[in-house]
């Protein structure tokens, strides 16, 4: 695991927008895994402005996002597919027939959390996951405890994570969704490479555990710790509580693979 300290919140972002730009442009045809969420707004404004100013074609990647509620139609201003259309998808050039979202509204959920692991097989395995961490330590929806082999499936939320979700689905918690599809630790630690974006100071202590903490199901975005390629974008306000601060700075400063965003960042 690798951690990457920068100044603020967009410098985060962008930085973690160039890391996936790189990679469509090395391999046209990647396997992108995508998520939802307020830190994740940011890299999709950055995304669509690489589209924008230098013709960033993304017409033969694919996706799959991490998670989608139960019981909310697509259509639903609330849904995960609302929010990518919205912030991403309607902005850049993807292929719809190559995004995917598991259904929650499908008539047989299980079968359906059985043809999203399918889907994601049939795609060869996703090379690069995105992924925010909730304030409970959850990547995607699992929530504390899910086993750290888990496969996608669904998941009762926690009331921190309905909480923290409340006020982007309307602000009444006892309206929200109770339940989602979520692609499960699994699923996720077989990406080929994944990069979590983690921002603002209410994340600070919940990034320390998971990052220098012991593995543990009850935050299982620990499970990284155990990822051969995994790379942690931070920012200064998300990074107070790391032990490990000056390392992660001199990895950025020193280690030739960033040098191309340093000098573009600086
Ligand atoms: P947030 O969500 O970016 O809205 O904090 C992150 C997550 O729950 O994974």
């Amino acid at each position: 695991m690798e951690v990457i300290i920068r100044p603020d919140a967009n410098a985060a972002a962008r930085l973690a927008a160039r890391l996936i730009a790189r990679a469509v442009e090395v391999k046209p045809e990647l396997v992108l895994g995508l998520a939802t969420g307020r830190t994740m707004e940011r890299v999709y404004d950055e995304l669509a402005a690489l589209h924008e100013r230098s013709r960033l074609d993304f017409s033969r990647c694919t996706t799959f996002n991490l998670d989608e509620y139960i019981g909310l139609p697509r259509t639903s201003p609330y849904s995960y597919h609302a929010y990518m259309q919205r912030h991403l998808f309607n902005r850049v050039n993807f292929s719809p027939a190559r995004t995917h979202l598991p259904d929650g509204m499908a008539a047989d959920l299980d079968a359906e959390c059985r043809h999203y692991e399918q889907l994601i097989r049939d795609a060869g395995g996703i090379d690069l996951q995105l992924l925010g961490i909730g304030s409970d330590g959850h990547i995607g929806f699992n929530e504390p405890l899910s086993a750290l082999r888990s496969r996608t499936r669904q998941k009762a939320l926690t009331p921190s994570t309905l909480a923290a979700n409340a006020p982007y689905c309307g602000g009444d918690v006892t309206q929200m969704p109770r339940r989602a599809i979520t692609m499960g630790v699994g699923t996720i630690l077989e990406a080929r490479h994944c990069l979590m974006l983690v921002t603002g100071a209410s994340k600070a202590d919940i990034l320390a555990r998971a990052v220098e903490g012991p593995i543990t199901a009850m935050v299982t975005a620990t499970a990284l710790q155990l990822h051969p390629h995994c790379q942690v974008i931070v920012d200064e306000e998300a990074a107070v509580s790391l032990q490990g601060k000056a390392y992660y700075r001199w990895i950025f400063e020193n280690e030739p693979e960033w040098a191309p965003y340093r000098a573009a960042q600086a």
